[in-house]
């Protein structure tokens, strides 16, 4: 049997032509491309999670209602009164659940976003099988309002995605303009407003659910310092959430996981003290930045910075010799040319990483 005939008898065209995320290998680098927070929890605290985690059940499946973990999730992490949330392998896979449960089969299904934005939407959606409809931010970065509303009226999208702040640009989009994203959907489709970096942004939707009825708030425990053990959460309107839930894999949701993130909620003010240092080291490396010559310095809201060089591929190249792993955003879009983006730090790395950049720079 051919197994080249084998795959082109089963596997979906769009995608056998299609690359799997790559991850590049980071070992021996400075990892500053992956928006991770450097710090991990403090000794003490991990010895007593370890004990934690060994009294984990392990041959038993997750309690399928997750209620002690939400209940934390609710009371630290300001979700309304009266508002559920729903629990994800990563946020990544709550965009999967979205983009699965909005994919219409009998009918065009469109999900719209601003593009550059994080690239996970426009995989999901191709996947799940929806049409993906980008519209390019302004040069400035800011949101193409007209072009949005435009998009909308001709697209009918059941989903449209709003990472705020955004990445890979780090900015955040214009309220009066998500408000009227908003509105413009009304009745007709959703708005999920991704708020990944809210640790550094300090501003949010969450409060607003009651107000608009198609607003889903999407979060992560990733940059708050839980990467690895691959924790996002959602909240919507509590008929809305009932229906995504209907397509979540049970037990989605691992008793480490589970175990690992009620412990680190209920410490959660060692994250959010992680957080404010890292705000801090994100004004003082902004103006680092900004001071050398050559390059531009887009304000950022999250827990990395958009940079503009004059040449970006030799001065990644340059990084990487010097074992700086960082992004090189300059082939993602038009708007990013030669632009590369680096994760806020500790502050030997980010010193470490300037001193790099400006080596690289001459
Ligand atoms: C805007 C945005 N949303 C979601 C995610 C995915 O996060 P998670 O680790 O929860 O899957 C990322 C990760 O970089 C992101 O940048």
């Amino acid at each position: 049997m051919s197994l080249d005939s084998l795959i082109a008898n089963t596997i979906r065209p769009d995608v056998r032509s299609d690359k799997s995320y790559h991850v590049p290998d980071a070992s021996g680098f400075v990892k500053l491309d992956a928006m991770e927070n450097p710090y991990q929890l403090p000794e003490e605290l991990r010895r007593e999670l370890a004990g934690r985690l060994a009294e984990v059940a392990l041959n038993r499946y997750p309690a399928a209602a997750y209620g002690p973990l939400k209940e934390r999730i609710r009371a630290k992490l300001g979700i309304p009164a009266g508002y559920d949330v729903l629990l994800g392998n990563g946020s990544d896979e709550l965009i999967a659940i979205m983009a699965a449960t909005c994919a219409w089969q009998d009918r065009r299904a469109v999900m719209l976003a601003p593009v550059p934005a994080f690239v996970m939407f426009q995989r999901s959606a191709q996947v799940a099988g929806m049409d993906f409809v980008g519209i390019p931010l302004k040069a400035d970065l800011a949101l193409d309002l007209p072009a949005m509303l435009a998009a909308i009226e001709r697209h009918r999208p059941t989903l449209i995605f709003l990472a705020y702040p955004n990445n890979p640009t780090g900015n955040l989009f214009d309220t009066a303009d998500i408000e009227a994203i908003l509105r413009a959907q009304g009745e007709q489709g959703l708005v999920v407003v991704d708020e990944a970096y809210e640790p550094f942004a300090q501003q949010s939707f969450m409060p607003r659910l009651p107000e608009f009825a198609n607003l889903i708030v999407m979060r992560t425990l990733s940059k708050l310092g839980l990467a690895g053990i691959r924790l996002g959460y959602m909240s919507a309107a509590p008929a809305l959430l009932e229906q995504f839930e209907k397509v979540r894999p049970p037990y989605n949701i691992n008793v480490m996981t589970q175990a690992a993130a009620e412990f680190a909620l209920d410490h959660v003010e060692v994250l959010n003290e992680q957080a404010r240092l890292l705000r801090e080291q994100r004004t003082a490396l902004s103006a680092a930045l900004a001071a050398l010559p050559g390059v531009q310095v887009f304000p950022s809201a999250a827990n990395f910075i958009t940079i503009r060089v004059p040449d970006a591929d030799s001065v990644h190249a340059k990084l990487v010799s010097r074992k700086i792993l960082i992004k090189n955003l300059s082939k993602m879009h038009s708007v990013l040319a030669n632009c590369l983006r680096v994760t806020v730090s500790t502050p030997d790395e980010n010193a470490a990483f300037l001193d790099a950049l400006k080596d690289s720079l001459s």
